[in-house]
């Protein structure tokens, strides 16, 4: 390797990058990472998944304790107040000894850190803080950022982006919420908890974009008896502030009369894109798509040899588990190894409560291949859940009518994001509804509605 410095360089460390990189070292590449932020970890553990996560667990036990609702198990907490710096300052914790295990897991796999941004300056070659680093092999991995909203301007005090709602001093007495997608519900749930009403205008006809058609309307039907106020079928057509409020001007979406709504603050989360610019993508020969993601091969191959892309910056579900199984699959192949994972099979979350999880096809995408067979089960019909006092929801299995594997799994519960790990599994392993049918599950389990629903694929559960 003469006169190349790395076998690998990564652009961006977040968890598609460190994850390659970390794949790589232990592989025995020379490997080295860029990260332009101050600590390790990328969007999702800075200021995505991570934070996100350590405000909606600690924003529902506010509101379990303030709202009274412990009460029917016998616990009474009168006068249970909120101290949101302290809120802020446990999620801090949280990022810092994440975000600091990356560095530890850097320096025990001896990859070397490069601190700063990349820039290509040629195929092979880039320009991290003043100094030039030449890889026989680069991974893109520099992820995605907020997509703005045309005419509307992210102060990060009355107009946010998620970072600003991850780290608003103050609960607002009304936060409008632009887009009702995972964002807007998760972050939205946090603030509702606190204290905020909460506005979502939604532009299609329905919440939750991506997921199954029955789930979509269920959730929405559960967060309104929350609080959620939808505007769906909505669009937004500027946002003015003034004195630090918000006067949001929404319409039809398909065309009508304009009217305004008043907020304290007004949350843009309408998606995100991919993160090339300042990349100097053209001096190593690379172009993007409309979307702005850069193309990629099943190997993860663009079109330049020797450089490869992961994670949000390429087509697919921009989600972290999704960017860290192609950063394991991306290293073992600049190993010279065959990289494996399933882009069918790559289960979504919503983090709310109930949480909201899908893997799979939807049973509209299922449909429209072939015929299918639908098999449901409602936590009502749960043993746990039903001790739990906590029975919003079901499960709903998708199975192929001829051959009875299962196509999909679609689930509202509290322990959804959990569940989903089993039908992800059955699914890689081409399990049949029977197959999960006969699997004994454990007593009392939410997951055992999980297998009343593979039982009504073809049959008949028993608790319903
Ligand atoms: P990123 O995590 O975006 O990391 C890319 C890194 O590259 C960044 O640190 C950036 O600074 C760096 N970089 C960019 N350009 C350069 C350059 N030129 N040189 C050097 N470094 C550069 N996903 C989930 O699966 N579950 C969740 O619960 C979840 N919650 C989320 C909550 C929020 C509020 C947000 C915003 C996102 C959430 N996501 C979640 C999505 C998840 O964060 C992303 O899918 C994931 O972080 C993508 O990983 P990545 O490695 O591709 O990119
Ligand atoms: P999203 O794509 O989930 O939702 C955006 C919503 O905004 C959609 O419903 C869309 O129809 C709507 N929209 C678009 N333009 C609009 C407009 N002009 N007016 C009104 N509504 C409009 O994007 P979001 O919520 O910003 O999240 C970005 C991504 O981050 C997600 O797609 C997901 O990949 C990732 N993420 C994942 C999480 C998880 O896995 N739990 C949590 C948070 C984010």
């Amino acid at each position: 390797m003469a006169d190349y410095d790395y076998d690998l360089l990564v652009i961006g460390a977040g968890p598609g990058g460190y994850v390659a990189a970390i794949r790589a070292a232990q592989l025995g590449l020379k490997t080295a990472c860029a990260e332009g932020r101050e600590t390790l970890g990328g969007t999702c553990l800075n200021v995505g998944c991570i934070p996100s996560k350590a405000l909606l667990h600690a924003s529902e036990l506010f509101e379990e304790a303030h709202s009274g609702a412990l009460a029917k198990f016998g616990v009474n907490i009168a006068g249970a107040t909120l101290d949101l710096s302290a809120m802020h300052g446990e999620k801090a914790k949280a990022v810092k000894e994440l975000t600091g295990g990356i560095e530890f897991l850097f320096k025990k796999n001896k990859v070397d850190w490069l601190k700063g941004y990349a820039r290509f300056t040629a195929a092979d070659t880039v320009e991290v803080a003043g100094r030039s680093v030449r890889a026989r092999n680069i991974v893109i991995a520099t992820g995605s950022s907020v997509t703005p909203l045309p005419g509307v301007t992210i102060d990060n005090e009355v107009v946010i982006d998620s970072t600003g709602a991850l780290a608003l001093p103050r609960v607002p007495e009304h936060l409008v919420v632009i887009g009702g997608g995972v964002i807007g519900l998760e972050l939205g749930s946090v603030w509702r908890r606190l204290g905020a009403r909460v506005t979502v205008v939604e532009y299609l006809d329905q919440i939750l974009p991506g997921f199954d058609g029955e789930i979509r309307k269920e959730s929405a039907k559960i967060f309104k008896k929350q609080g959620f106020e939808f505007r769906t079928g909505t669009k937004v057509t500027g946002v003015a502030v003034d004195g630090g409020r918000a006067t949001v001007t929404v319409e039809p979406a398909a065309g009508g009369a304009a009217e305004t709504i008043a907020a304290d603050a007004v949350l843009v989360a309408i998606g995100r894109k991919p993160n090339t610019d300042g990349l100097g993508l053209e001096a190593a020969g690379l172009t993007t798509n409309a979307r702005g993601q850069i193309e990629i091969d099943h190997e993860f191959r663009t079109a330049v040899p020797g450089i490869r892309a992961i994670g949000d910056v390429v087509p697919g579900p921009m989600l972290a588990h999704k960017a860290e199984d192609e950063g394991i699959a991306v290293a073992e192949y600049v190993a010279g190894q065959t990289g494996i994972i399933n882009h069918d099979v790559i289960p979504s979350v919503v983090y709310t409560h109930p949480e909201i999880a899908g893997v799979g096809l939807t049973e509209e995408q299922a449909r429209e291949r072939g015929e299918v067979k639908v098999g449901k089960f409602p936590f009502a019909g749960n043993s746990r859940a039903k001790t739990n006092r906590d029975t919003d929801g079901f499960v709903k299995v998708v199975a192929d009518a001829r051959t009875d594997r299962v196509l999909g799994v679609h689930i509202i519960s509290s322990l959804a994001g959990t569940m989903i790990a089993q039908a992800a599994q059955a699914m890689e392993f081409g399990a049949t509804s029977e197959d999960i049918a006969y699997t004994c599950h454990a007593h009392p389990t939410h997951a055992e509605a999980l297998k009343e629903a593979a039982m009504a694929v073809t049959g008949k559960p028993i608790h319903i």
